[in-house]
């Protein structure tokens, strides 16, 4: 069977197709339209514009995907005004629907899935939308899927056999909207440890480097200027900052006291050199990879744990990866990060949860008014 997954949660607009057979899977094809470039000039995503570029993305992100694998098409007939129900909210996205699925046609494609949260409201509402308007042309179910067990699944790109996964696991997940720690005590059994009281990791990161007169998104550009100093083997800088909640007998996180923290150093200087910007950034990476390999050992250790699972944009950095590396082979405990183009949002992620749900049995819906955006959805 070929699923079709939708992920529309944040800023990246993406599709992915999924071949699944006895237990195995294949990539058959997957394309995501990243809107940074857009939101770069606001300094962060701003819901109503992502909204916005979905509505526009979704069809022509749809048809490169499709004219990449062969597929057999079958004629459809529109049903215009369950469409105009359906995607009532999304004028730009039922335009070019009515005018470009007719030539689409129907490919042979058995479930669509598709995120229904965590994330930002508009934007999720956009992919539903869409998956519904498919679901009601094509005659498939839909599947809703929570964006975090995306993340945690894929992992099963390097590890398609699932044979280093062993339960219970653990899986940090760490990115613009998400700090938490979650024990996996088998497939779809979760628990949330922890998670941050505040600031997500990945808010941090874009928060201080606005800082620092750095561009959206600041991950990456905090992690340069860190790397400049580690290359010049810089281990002691003049600036020192809080390690929040370090050593608090829990396992959640906060960061926005170290982000104030910073404001504060900042603002006492009276201008910021090069040097500066990149002795802050490299403190601060160093901080908040401190509390996060404290925190994940802690969840390791009381809770037995051999396998440690890591998802989100923010595992995109080298100096976490690298410290998450070591500290995984000091404790003789099975590391499983995505590759890199895997660790921030797409749908093959979507695709690979859904994998591992219809695995379990579980299978899609026709009854469409039960699925809808959650912003806060948990894991549960
Ligand atoms: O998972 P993701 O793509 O989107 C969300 O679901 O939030 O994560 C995006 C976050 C941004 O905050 C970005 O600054 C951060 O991941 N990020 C990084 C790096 N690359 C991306 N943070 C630190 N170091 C990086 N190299
Ligand atoms: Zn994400």
């Amino acid at each position: 069977m070929k699923i079709l997954a939708i992920e529309t949660s944040c800023d990246e607009t993406s599709i992915a197709i999924l071949k699944v057979k006895n237990g195995d899977f294949e990539v058959l094809s997957h394309k995501t339209l990243s809107q940074v470039e857009t939101h770069k000039e606001y300094g962060g995503v701003f819901p109503a514009l992502a909204k916005r570029e979905h509505a526009l993305n979704l069809i022509p992100v749809l048809d490169s995907c499709l004219s990449e694998i062969e597929y057999e098409k079958s004629e459809v007939k529109l049903d215009e005004s369950k469409l105009q129900k359906i995607l009532e909210r999304e004028p730009d996205l039922l335009k070019q629907f009515l005018e470009e699925v007719s030539k689409i046609g129907k490919p042979d494609i058995d479930l669509i899935s598709v995120t229904h949260g965590p994330g930002l409201e508009p934007a999720l509402w956009v992919g539903i939308n869409f998956s519904k308007a498919l679901s009601a042309t094509w005659n498939v179910p839909v599947m809703p899927i929570n964006h975090m067990e995306g993340h945690i699944y894929s992992v099963l790109m390097n590890d398609k056999e699932k044979a280093d996964i062993k339960f219970p696991s653990l899986a940090l997940l760490i990115s613009g909207g998400h700090t938490e720690l979650v024990l996996i005590k088998d497939w779809l059994h979760y628990e949330i440890l922890g998670q941050t009281r505040d600031d997500a990791i990945g808010e941090a990161f874009d928060k201080v480097a606005r800082l620092l007169d750095l561009p959206y998104p600041g991950g990456p550009e905090i992690s340069k200027l860190a790397e400049k100093k580690r290359q010049e083997n810089v281990t002691e800088t003049s600036w020192d900052f809080p390690k929040p909640m370090i050593n608090s007998d829990d396992y959640d996180f906060s960061f926005s006291g170290l982000k104030t923290a910073i404001l504060y150093a900042v603002q006492k200087k009276e201008k910021l050199g090069q040097n500066d910007k990149e002795e802050i950034a490299l403190e601060f990476e160093n901080t908040v990879t401190e509390v996060l390999i404290k925190k994940t050992k802690k969840a390791l250790d009381e809770n037995g744990v051999k396998t440690l699972i890591i998802g989100g944009g923010v595992i995109a950095n080298k100096h976490i990866r690298k410290s998450f590396e070591k500290m995984s082979e000091e404790e003789n405990v099975s590391l499983h990060i995505p590759e890199q183009k895997l660790t921030t949002d797409n749908a093959l992620m979507i695709a690979l949860a859904t994998f591992v749900r219809l695995e379990r049995g579980e299978k899609g819906v026709f009854e469409l008014d039960s699925i809808k955006a959650q912003g806060n959805l948990k894991l549960n």
